[in-house]
């Protein structure tokens, strides 16, 4: 695959690691930078990831900067993108299997070094499972486009039979919402 992979100065490092692993799996990287040291603005990177995977010139794209939030909302203000901010492998991988990320935000500050790679190597192998999640990513996508796109799927909370906010559960809100100890039976759903 052809991967768009960008840093600020603060994960110039780790970037450079990653692309020699993606060469090494045979993928072809494209450094979209920095690629000095010095101090600069992680957006211009994320951005320039971005834009590579959303014009189509890049399959999937990587960002690294200190904590991988700011380089990954740079890139995900493009349209078209949708970042996975991670720091272990299991969320990397349900990243691209339900919400179809295609791309992958680490922060160097944050994962240690081997930690990286096995993030970045699983999220290359995982791929998305359409379904059911098809229709979710499609929704984020109309989001993007409008706001107030998902307006109307909500249920009506303000019936008289609704508690209010300070009353209710947390789960109230949220019927989809899993508990700690019923997220691995509800992974399925
Ligand atoms: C740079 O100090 C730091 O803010 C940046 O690398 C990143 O962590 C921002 O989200």
């Amino acid at each position: 695959m052809r991967i768009a992979i960008g840093s600020d100065h603060v994960g110039l490092d780790l970037k450079k690691t990653l692309i020699a692993d993606l060469e090494a799996l045979g993928h072809s990287a494209i450094d979209c930078g920095c690629y000095q040291p010095g101090s600069t603005d992680y957006p211009i990177w994320g951005a320039a990831v971005g834009q590579a995977v959303a014009l189509g010139r890049a399959d999937l794209g990587v960002v690294v900067c200190g904590t991988g939030i700011g380089i990954g909302i740079a890139a995900s203000r493009i349209p078209g993108v949708r970042v996975a901010t991670v720091s272990e492998p299991y969320s990397a991988v349900l990243g691209r299997q339900h919400n179809n990320a295609n791309v992958l935000a680490m922060g160097a500050r944050v994962v240690g070094v081997e930690v990286a790679r096995r993030i970045m190597r699983v999220f290359l192998e995982a791929e998305f499972e359409g379904g059911r999640h098809q229709r979710r990513v499609d929704q984020l996508e109309e989001l993007a486009r409008d706001p107030h796109a998902l307006d109307a799927l909500r249920p009506n909370t303000a019936s008289p039979d609704a508690k209010s906010p300070d009353t209710a559960s947390p789960d109230a809100a949220n019927p989809d919402a899993a508990s700690p100890d019923t997220q691995n039976q509800d992974i399925e759903k």
